[in-house]
């Protein structure tokens, strides 16, 4: 029943194989926040260039909103954009150029029953539109420092504003 239920609500899609099919329509998802990484502050090459683009798939933001947790068949997408300029009409700063990268993560007790908080982490590659499907990424590139880290369930809430005051509001205050 449960499982019937996540596959009709999860915005997540699989193939018959396991890989992660390319979410449509994510950025009309729920923006949660933006880093920004410039390259000129990460000797000329940051892990992630530059900005990161974070989006909840609607439905899991739902929950997170009622209880302050993420449930089975949230997808969290990490979408990034190069540093185009930096001096616009509102002043000196890192203003965006191109989309040039797609992650994502889902936590899944069905595809990923072993894995911590069974989140399982994908990338669709660096060009526009990306790739159409992406296998789960091996736990040592992506799992460790989001272990580590994180400020809940290995999501960087601690980064993102609109979380932060959802939980700020139901009195939970900061985790981290
Ligand atoms: C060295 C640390 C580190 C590694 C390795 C890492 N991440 Fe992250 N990740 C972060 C940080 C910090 C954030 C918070 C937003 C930001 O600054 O990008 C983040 C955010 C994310 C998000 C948005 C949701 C969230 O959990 O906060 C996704 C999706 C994501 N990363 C995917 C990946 C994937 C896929 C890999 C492996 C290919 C990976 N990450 C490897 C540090 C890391």
């Amino acid at each position: 029943m449960r499982e019937r239920k996540w596959a009709a609500t999860s915005a997540a899609e699989f193939t018959d194989e396991g890989a992660m099919r390319r979410p449509e329509g994510f950025r009309q998802w729920v923006f949660v926040g933006t880093t920004v990484t410039p390259n000129e502050m990460n000797k000329g090459k940051a892990e992630f260039p530059e900005f990161h683009h974070v989006y909840m798939d609607r439905a899991g933001f739902a929950h997170y909103k009622r209880t302050g947790t993420f449930r089975d068949g949230t997808v969290m997408i990490k979408e990034l954009a190069g540093v185009a300029s930096k001096q616009a009409s509102s002043g000196a700063g890192y203003f965006p150029g191109g989309l040039q990268g797609l992650f994502a993560s889902v936590k899944s007790r069905r595809q990923h029953p072993e894995a911590p908080g069974n989140w399982g982490f994908y990338g669709f590659g660096l060009a526009p539109p990306y790739e159409k499907t992406a296998e789960v990424e091996p736990v040592k590139n992506c799992v460790a420092c989001h272990q580590a880290a994180a400020a809940q369930d290995l999501v960087f809430t601690q980064h993102y504003p609109v979380l932060k005051a959802i939980r700020a509001a139901a009195g939970g205050g900061e985790s981290r």
